[in-house]
């Protein structure tokens, strides 16, 4: 039986953790159209906004604003010190998202021994599903609670328990983009940091807790990142091809305008109807018919095969900050519809809401990150 005593020291001893303050942590998003940052800190156990900043990366490559970059090292370094000083950020310590095109994610189920053999086991059972040498990762895992392996499917923990074995999320970087990394956060002063895969971050920032399946859908600028959420477990990802980007230059063809100028024009107008926008809403939407149609399919297959529905599709990236976007997502998918609104996790000035409502879905990653180390905190 669980000890009374032992639950009210657990009880005093969180409120005193809660009322201690956090240092401010950043949370970097080095996306491939603009790097996003943001500071928190716990202040009397409630999470802060103190300050955030976006700059968009194309002009460092000679590029248009919205469009999608490869940069090197030095000149990321560049940029993130600019939006360093724009922001006005105050710390040098950060956690920075990883690319989700930079990982590997798997579950890899495993006799059940202690911790240590796992630690040995882990590196060479690994080589049966990263499909690159396993000298060019970095690997980390988390092996899944019994209970949430449930939701794995029915079939494989009734097999786990049948078996004594276990499941393990595991989770590889490439070295070249840690490496490349390092040498970004050293050159902007930054100290202190860890990484994080974005799909965690944006977990974390956007989903509130929940045992019902939901779809992610993250329109970036070159691409979507789809991933289906169970139980706080990630169980199905994809990356589609096409972004905003995409409707940018389609629109800068078809209405025979600069990109800078499709791109204006893409974020006023959106899909405002098309008598009053000049043909932008029909434009736009043959690379949204061909997102939603690509994600809808991750999402039947998804249902087809573990025999539940997905309640909710949750939009967040800059491109599903797109006017009308939520209204023409609800017709399409048969799931309630919702935009990521990660600044909720924060306290955050009155006058800002609207604002922070707005562009949210943007910053989702990057307060994900922050989030994740004042969890730690706790
Ligand atoms: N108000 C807006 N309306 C429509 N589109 C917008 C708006 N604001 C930004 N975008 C678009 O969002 C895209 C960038 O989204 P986001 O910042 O999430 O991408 P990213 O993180 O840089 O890319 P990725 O995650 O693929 O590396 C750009 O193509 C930009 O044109
Ligand atoms: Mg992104």
């Amino acid at each position: 039986m669980e000890n009374p005593l032992e639950r009210i020291r657990t009880f005093f001893s969180s409120l005193i953790s809660r009322r201690k303050d956090s240092d401010s942590i950043l949370g970097i998003d080095i996306g491939s159209s603009s790097i996003k940052v943001v500071q928190l800190k716990k202040k009397s156990g409630v999470v802060v906004l103190e300050t955030y900043g976006e700059l968009s990366l194309g002009p460092y490559a000679s590029l248009d604003v919205g469009r999608a970059t490869n940069l090197p090292a030095p000149k990321l370094a560049e940029a993130l010190k600019d939006i360093l000083t724009e922001a006005n950020t105050t710390t040098r310590s950060c956690g920075v998202s990883i690319p989700f095109s930079a990982s590997l994610i798997s579950i890899m189920t495993l006799p059940k021994v202690d911790k240590d053999q796992l630690a040995k086991m882990i590196p060479i059972e690994a080589r049966k599903y990263i499909p690159v040498p396993i000298s060019e990762v970095t690997l980390d895992w988390f092996v899944i609670p019994k209970e949430e392996s449930r939701y794995l499917s029915k079939e494989e923990a009734d097999k786990q328990d049948a078996e004594n074995k276990v499941h393990v999320l595991l989770v590889a970087i490439h070295n070249e983009m840690l490496n490349k990394y390092r040498d970004v956060l050293k050159e902007a002063g930054l100290s202190t940091s860890f990484y994080e895969i974005e799909i965690f971050s944006t977990i974390r920032a956007s989903m509130k807790q929940g045992v019902e399946p939901v779809m992610i859908v993250d329109i970036g600028a070159a691409s979507t990142k789809v991933y289906v959420v169970e139980f706080g477990i990630v169980k199905t990802s994809h990356i589609i091809n096409k972004g905003s980007q995409d409707m940018t230059l389609a629109l800068s063809r078809s209405l025979e305008m600069s990109v800078a100028k499709a791109e204006r024009l893409k974020r006023e107008q959106g899909l405002l109807p098309s008598t009053e926008n000049g043909g932008v809403k029909e434009t736009v939407l043959l690379t949204l018919e061909y997102i939603f149609t690509e994600a809808n399919k991750v999402l039947l297959n998804y249902q087809r095969k573990y025999n539940r529905s997905v309640s909710k599709v949750l939009f967040t990236g800059g491109g599903s900050v797109l006017k009308g976007l939520q209204a023409f997502a609800a017709e399409k998918f048969n799931a309630d519809v919702a935009l990521a609104d990660p600044f909720s996790k924060a306290q955050t000035p009155a006058f800002l809401e609207n604002v922070l409502k707005d562009v949210g879905p943007e910053f989702t990653v990057a307060v994900g990150v922050a989030l994740r180390r004042l969890q730690e905190l706790e």
